[in-house]
């Protein structure tokens, strides 16, 4: 079976974009990173993509430039690569409809909670101030709407009453690290897929928590 050409596309530090690197250097995921785009320079992310010897660019947003200008330069970048897949991890900037249209059910994000709640930012200091006992990480088909495409597969975690939110986003992290990889590895295997604004799994519709959950 041919392997999945993957695009990585970051704003920060890259853990997620390691774990995907790793599983894939395991040969758990029949796929292959074959570029790491960045919308920021100098970031850690860019680093770990040049120890493993993946082609990486940085496509900045230029002034004055519209969302749709920009999705048309990161188009024009990812195009060469031909990829099966493309993978926000951390990727911190709300893509244009006419691009998402274009990889639909093509292209997963990882989200910092347990979507549909807290979309957008500072998800882990919002979960401890509604005083919410369970948070965590939302791996989704990515679709127009922010954060709101069909969940594939989510991790809990509990919180404490005295986390304070830097503690609570590592114990979210090192879920994220988990099951980012097991969707990547899974639409690899040609498993997953996305039909009517829904996640399909096997075939089988996945419920709103995505695989496994308990709604
Ligand atoms: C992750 O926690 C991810 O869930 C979050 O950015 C972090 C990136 O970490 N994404 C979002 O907030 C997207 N809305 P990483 O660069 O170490 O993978």
């Amino acid at each position: 079976m041919k392997k999945f050409r993957i695009a990585v596309l970051i704003s920060g530090s890259g853990s997620n974009l390691q774990a995907i690197i790793d599983a894939c250097a395991a040969n758990e995921i029949n796929g292959e990173v074959v570029t790491v785009i960045s919308n920021k320079a100098d970031v850690f992310g860019l680093e770990r993509a040049a120890n493993a010897g993946i082609p990486q660019q940085v496509v900045a947003a230029n002034k004055g430039q519209t969302r749709e200008q920009y999705d048309q330069r990161l188009q024009a970048e990812l195009a060469p690569y031909k990829v099966d897949l493309i993978v926000l991890a951390g990727f911190m900037r709300i893509l244009s409809e006419s691009f998402v249209r274009q990889y639909q059910g093509k292209m997963f994000n990882i989200h910092p909670s347990l979507l549909p709640k807290y979309p957008g930012l500072n998800t882990h200091q919002r979960a401890i101030d509604a005083g919410d006992n369970e948070h965590g990480a939302s791996v989704h088909f990515v679709t127009p709407e922010l954060d709101g495409g069909p969940v594939v597969l989510q991790a809990k975690v509990p919180v404490f009453t005295e986390d304070v939110a830097d503690g609570l986003a590592l114990r979210v992290h090192s879920q994220e690290h988990r099951i980012y990889p097991l969707v990547v590895k899974w639409f690899c295997q040609g498993r997953l897929t996305m039909a009517n604004d829904c996640a399909m799994m096997d075939g089988e519709q996945l419920s709103a928590g995505g695989y496994a959950a308990d709604d």
